[in-house]
């Protein structure tokens, strides 16, 4: 018999799972008790409720109060890369516009970079994202660009998450500007092949500057014949084609939606594909930031991601894109954690985490605060007290390490 672990004294227990059973696809909201507890046996939920009427179990956690939520999940990151643009980002708090084509000097660090130090830059990440609760998180490739460099970024990331995304169209490198064609044509050709094995998803950053919409159509298409899901980078810097694409393929997600349409709008809502919304960029870019409550009052599935990235978002915190989607986005608490963790376990189409509920596995943040929403109410302080993956108690919360 496994051994079992109540955590009891929870103050305010996030479920996501009303009436405390696990939501039926796509469906189910926020949903919290008050003066909770839960009992974690074999890695996953075994129950869930009242903490007066908490069964007996083999070890017992007191949480004195505190918040437990379920492990963020970040459905958005680009991880693999080496070097840093922290003169870009200056520049562009100085006024610069941000532009796709500052992506080319990570391709040029990333391949230059040992795998090695890949690795190490990859881990440091990871680990930084554990420590501030994120359970689950999706990596793409992206800034190696050759078949060599793409497969030996798919192959790294598959060392340490199942969500690893094919996105060898990030943008056209140098050597294939005189024809881009050619690249489209190698991505959806040897470089797919190469990186397929490492993979779940595929996905394509379509804009002005990157990729049209036939282009990113015929990639994720040659990715769903071997068996990639897709997923779309799609008007992050302006208006465009991306969401209906997304929407047209039956995407898992349509990602950033900064720039929106009455008719992406009405595309989205009428789907199943998920509005990832990546507030970290817009901070880091000084855009305006999407428009989610359009999104939500509409109808859409929003989920919200970091897009951890040396450009455009160099945060690998879920609490602070939280806290921005509530203060800039006019999200409520409830609706902003329910979208960092549900919302990313849909766009990543994992029935298995996001909630908290029996056969859920346990993955949970303890916070020091009595309720989910000091994530926005205390924002920047280091609020998680103790994260569980697959009910083990992760590495105690320490420094980063040196920064790459
Ligand atoms: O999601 N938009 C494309 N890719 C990243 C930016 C990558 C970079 O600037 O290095 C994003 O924002
Ligand atoms: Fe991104």
């Amino acid at each position: 018999m496994a051994r079992s672990v109540l955590i009891t004294q929870i103050g305010e227990l996030v479920t996501n799972a009303p009436d405390g059973v696990p939501p039926a696809p796509g469906a189910g909201g926020f949903a919290a008790v008050s003066d909770a507890a839960l009992v974690i046996e074999d890695g996953l939920i075994a129950w869930t409720g009242p903490a007066a009427h908490a069964p007996v179990a083999d070890e017992v956690v007191d949480a004195a109060g505190r918040a437990v939520l379920p492990g963020f999940v970040d459905s958005h990151a680009h991880l693999v890369f080496a070097g840093e643009r922290s003169a870009e980002f200056a520049a562009r708090m100085a006024g610069r516009p941000y532009a796709a084509g500052g992506i080319r000097s990570t391709v040029a660090a990333t391949r230059a970079a040992t795998d090695a130090t890949l690795r190490a830059g990859l881990r440091r990440l990871a680990a930084e994202m554990l420590r501030q609760g994120t359970t689950t998180f999706e990596c793409k490739s992206g800034y190696g660009l050759t078949v060599a460099d793409e497969a030996r970024s798919v192959a790294l990331a598959a060392e340490i998450t199942d969500e690893v995304t094919y996105l060898g169209a990030h943008v056209v490198p140098a050597e294939y500007a005189a024809d881009p064609a050619a690249y489209v044509d190698l991505v959806c050709g040897d470089m797919l092949a190469a990186c397929a094995p490492y993979c779940r998803w595929a996905d394509v950053f379509c804009e002005d500057g990157a990729f049209s919409a036939e282009a990113a159509r015929a990639v994720l298409t040659a990715a769903r014949a071997r068996g990639l899901l897709p997923r779309i980078h799609a008007s992050q810097l302006g208006p465009g084609p991306g969401i209906a694409l997304a929407v047209e393929l039956g995407a898992a997600s349509a990602d950033h939606c900064t720039f929106l349409t009455s008719a992406d709008v009405d595309a989205l809502a009428s789907s199943a594909t998920v509005a990832t919304l990546l507030p970290g960029a817009e901070f880091g870019t000084r855009q305006p930031y999407p428009d989610a409550r359009r999104l939500i009052d509409a109808g859409v599935t929003v989920a919200l991601a970091t897009d951890c990235n040396p450009g455009s978002s160099y945060t690998s915190s879920m609490p602070f894109c939280i806290a921005l989607a509530v203060r800039d986005m006019r999200m409520t608490t409830s609706e902003a954690v329910w979208s960092a963790t549900a919302g990313g376990a849909r766009a990543l189409r994992r029935p298995d985490v996001g909630y908290l509920a029996p056969g859920a596995r346990a993955d949970l943040v303890m916070l020091d605060a009595p309720s989910h929403a000091y994530l926005a109410y205390r924002p920047g302080v280091p609020l998680v007290h103790a994260v569980y993956q697959a009910g083990e108690p992760a590495d105690a919360p320490g420094p980063a390490g040196v920064a790459v």
